[in-house]
């Protein structure tokens, strides 16, 4: 199946992204590792190569898949254009490969975020900001403080508490640049950050 991903990836993706995917494949196994066994990387590593796969895609082509796959949109996923491949992404994942939810829901959270994520969920959605091909300062920082704080920590519950820490800062600096830039925040993105404020604040 691997293989099978990984060719889609290269085939359908320009190379820059395929290459981006490649990078959060690598860094979904570097912080999985950190919290699950080896029997769960196979998943990681197919959400991974899924988690882009429409990123390509026309708006059209979006709505197709969700036509075909009967999934209903709601205003606020046509309105945040943003989200769109990672509904469409996940519903490729789920019918053409046979994913799990797990998966699926991974790949299809993995722009918003959302309230109470699961271990899947949360890794995906900072390894797809930590990937080495990700050259910014704050994904840089983002990256160093994944190693320290997180790979290099012998703490597992520390580890644990700093991923939800990680995960928070990277969502408020994101809302930070929508708001910024004028776009549409999805719901999903707002009590994404809002749930996780209140867990680093210890009010969940
Ligand atoms: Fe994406
Ligand atoms: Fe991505």
């Amino acid at each position: 199946m691997t293989e099978i991903l990984e060719k889609r990836a290269v085939s359908t993706l320009s190379a820059e992204r395929a290459e981006h995917t490649m990078g959060v494949v690598k860094e979904c196994l570097r912080i999985g590792r950190a919290f699950l066994g080896e029997e769960h990387m196979k998943d990681l590593e197919y959400a991974a190569l899924l988690h882009d796969i429409t990123k390509e895609y026309t708006q059209e082509e979006h709505i197709e898949v969700c036509r075909k796959y009967s999934y209903e949109l709601s205003r606020y996923d046509l309105l945040a254009k943003g989200v769109m491949h990672s509904i469409s992404a996940s519903l490729v994942a789920k019918h053409e490969y046979g994913m799990s939810d797990e998966i699926c829901n991974a790949v299809r959270y993995h722009t918003t975020g959302r309230a109470d994520m699961t271990l899947y969920e949360k890794i995906l959605y900072i390894a797809d900001l930590t990937e080495e091909g990700r050259k910014e300062k704050i994904f840089r920082q983002m990256r160093c403080a994944v190693t320290r704080q997180i790979i290099n920590n012998k703490d597992i519950q520390e580890r644990y508490y700093n991923l939800d820490k990680i995960l928070f800062l990277a969502m408020n600096s994101g809302l930070t640049e929508l708001l910024k830039s004028y776009r549409f925040i999805h719901m999903d993105t707002i009590e994404a950050r809002n749930y996780y404020l209140a867990v680093c604040n210890d009010k969940v």
